[in-house]
């Protein structure tokens, strides 16, 4: 039987849905951090450069994979081509989904666990030591980290339950404008304490002269990661996109809208760090040692406390559903296999997995001792995810639609079937994703090696 496919109600909520699935950790604890270390408003101008010459092509390319074929992204690759080697991106961008959540949950789980900590008042009063004993607990304790981390699954696996429009459009059209204003009030709070001005000067003042290859290295892998491109979520959810949706238009707001996201994140953390007279770090650091105890010292930090990690739980569990919805579609229409069942079953294959991911996430945890590669399994699956499936992915996908889809094809979608009257653009658009994209990516990629 042919499973009937929902699809997202409008341009609206397609932009939502899309945005919702770029927007995650990637903007709270990588993007500001790595804008501030790489030299601020320079480092943004070579991410921009690099979400436009490769990141919204690699974009583009899989929103015109998943709305050609409308089916899940092992089934869409199979159809889009039948060259045979190709096929191989349909099982890389499960691999990459897999391996991605299995690291990407536990972080969640652990934003869930600070949303209950700020609740219940963990934080008050809290020094720099007993942020750093909570986090050393929250992330070492043999059973808390898989705990939470499942509740974060099964939290994404009931909103899927309800399917695209009941459960992904209707939660990211209610949650996304909700974040934003969050957002926006932390960060106004945070740029209007005393000495903010130093934060906000870490955050944009441009200084060319830290642009080297790793930095253009390390904005490239930014600009896969925040655009979700690379796993198959941008593919599935643009299966579920309305005919008469301008792709270009969609993902070219897309980018812009995350990056001022991860923009106003930054402003929401740096300019109080700097204000309590704290040294910026980032990842885990910044997330769970930093933002407690500067909020612990503000007035009113209380409440901003419990707004900061709520917003940053709808955040991270939004980019968590695009990822599973990958694989749940992929089980029911590949495997056949309903799609209640195939979400319990991908809840707990991700579980199990993802808790050896949970135990070695710290080097004090469990399993933090035992190495793979000389990596933990945690650090493993983010290497792995990070240098190698997203960029080999991101290159195939470039190709894929360069040089193997009927190019009728190509252009039908950017134009909506001719309706458009954007020739030019989409002529820029395919020399890019010819010729200027593909060498970028080989180019980063063999020198991120050298
Ligand atoms: N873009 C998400 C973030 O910034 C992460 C993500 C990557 C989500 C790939 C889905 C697919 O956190």
């Amino acid at each position: 039987m042919e499973h009937k496919r929902e699809k997202f109600s409008s341009s609206l909520t397609v932009f939502l849905a899309t945005l919702s699935s770029a927007v995650g950790l990637g903007n709270i604890w990588m993007f500001p951090y790595i804008t501030g270390k790489n030299g601020g408003a320079a480092f943004i101008i070579i991410y921009l450069l690099c979400v436009t010459l490769v990141g919204l092509p690699v974009l583009i390319s899989e929103f015109i994979i998943g709305r050609t074929t409308r089916k899940n992204v092992y089934g869409a690759i199979s159809r889009i081509t039948d060259k045979k080697g190709f096929k191989s991106i349909g099982i890389i961008a499960l691999l990459a989904t897999y391996f991605l959540m299995f690291f990407y949950t536990v972080v969640v789980g652990w934003v869930y666990s600070y949303v209950f900590k700020s609740l219940t008042g963990t934080f008050n009063g809290i020094t720099l030591e007993t942020a750093n004993s909570i986090f050393y607990n929250t992330s070492t304790n043999i059973i808390l980290p898989i705990l939470w981390q499942f509740i974060a699954l099964l939290t994404g696996g009931i909103i899927l339950v309800l399917g695209v429009k009941g459960g992904i459009e209707k939660l990211t059209k209610t949650l996304m404008p909700v974040l934003v204003i969050l957002l926006i009030i932390c960060a106004f709070r945070s740029i209007t304490l005393p000495g903010a001005l130093e934060g906000i000067k870490f955050l944009i003042n441009p200084d060319f002269l830290k642009v080297d290859i790793s930095v253009i290295i390390s904005a490239l892998g930014l600009a896969f990661f925040k655009l979700s491109v690379g796993t198959g979520s941008m593919i599935t959810y643009s299966s579920y996109y309305t005919d008469d949706n301008r792709l270009i238009n969609t993902a070219s707001k897309v980018a812009i809208a995350d990056t001022v996201v991860s923009l106003l994140a930054g402003l929401a953390i740096f300019p109080a760090v700097f204000s309590f007279g704290m040294e910026p770090s980032s990842g885990p650091g910044l997330l769970f040692n930093t933002v407690p105890l500067i909020f612990s010292q503000m007035p009113g930090g209380k409440i901003l406390c419990i707004m900061f990690f709520m917003l940053t739980a709808m955040a991270a569990t939004m980019a968590m559903i695009s990822l599973l919805e990958v694989v749940i579609v992929f089980f029911t229409e590949e495997l056949k296999i309903e799609r209640k069942k195939a979400i319990i079953i991908n809840i707990l294959i991700i579980s199990i997995l993802g808790s050896f991911a949970a135990l070695s996430a710290s080097s004090e945890g469990s399993l933090g001792n035992k190495l793979i590669f000389g990596m933990s399994f945690f650090n493993l699956c983010d290497f792995l995810v990070s240098n190698i499936f997203l960029p080999i992915n991101g290159l195939l996908i470039i190709l894929l639609i360069g040089y193997f889809v009927n190019k009728k094809c190509v252009c039908n979608q950017l134009s909506n079937n001719e309706t458009l009257n954007n020739k030019k653009v989409i002529g820029i658009l395919i020399f890019i994703i010819k010729y200027i994209a593909p060498v970028l990516i080989i180019i980063i990629f063999l020198k991120s090696f050298i």
